[in-house]
């Protein structure tokens, strides 16, 4: 069974998905830690980010594997490294670029071969995986998110101000939107939840609900 989390940032795609996923007793694939990853090894090879062809160069070579939820890129383990600002803005860059998505998604459908997944992403249920089982779509308003991210960079040293983080992640929510490639939005058979007001905790236990009565309902057919 596939379950697909999709989102824009900050709606707490990645802490409800992992949590769903060690519930579930399912595998779980981070595919932003994927766009972030080749960000990181354009930026340390020092590339313009414009350059699609350079990018998606690198983006063809790279050896991207998950060991227990780090991210091992090259063998180097760069979990922590590509969460900081500057990867975070240029993962939307790299992310419009068809040939790094090409080559992605091709990696993210063979870690979703014969097992049971809960992935999050942008296009997880629209593109990567169309026919999952079940597909949510998690959306919260624009405060709240940059409000997250905000206590996420907080619990790693970094202040930034709120106000600073709402124009960088509207910035980043109009490049992911507009892309021609495989842009953010739901999938028609997504379902769609507003967590602005909910706990993630509260977030994670009613998907699980839902992909438990999925699960059952698919089992009796
Ligand atoms: O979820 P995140 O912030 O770690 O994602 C990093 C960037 O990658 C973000 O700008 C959106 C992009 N992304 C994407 O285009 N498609 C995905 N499936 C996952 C992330």
């Amino acid at each position: 069974m596939i379950v697909t989390i999709d989102g824009p940032a900050g709606t707490g795609k990645s802490t409800v998905a992992r949590t769903l996923a060690d519930r579930l007793g399912f595998e779980f694939l981070n595919t932003g830690a994927m766009y972030r990853a080749v960000a990181y090894a354009c930026r340390q090879q020092d590339l313009d980010l414009a350059d699609d062809r350079a990018v998606a160069d690198v983006a063809s070579t790279l050896e991207i594997l998950f060991v227990q939820n780090r991210l091992i890129l090259n063998g180097e383990d760069v979990t922590d490294a590509i969460r900081c600002q500057q990867i975070t803005q240029s993962a939307s860059i790299v992310a419009a670029n068809p040939a790094v998505r090409r080559r992605l998604v091709e990696l993210q459908r063979l870690v979703g071969r014969d097992t049971n997944l809960v992935t999050e992403g942008r296009d997880q249920g629209t593109t990567v995986f169309p026919k999952a089982e079940c597909k949510f779509f998690l959306t919260a308003s624009a405060e709240e998110r940059a409000r997250r991210r905000q206590r996420e960079l907080e619990e790693k040293g970094e202040l930034i101000s709120l106000a600073e983080l709402i124009e960088q992640q509207e910035l980043r929510d109009r490049r992911d939107e507009n892309r021609a490639c495989s842009p953010l939005q739901p999938a028609s058979d997504a379902l769609l939840i507003d967590t602005t007001e909910m706990s993630l905790a509260e977030v994670a236990s009613y998907l699980e609900l839902l992909v438990q009565r999925a699960s059952l309902t698919l089992n009796r057919r």
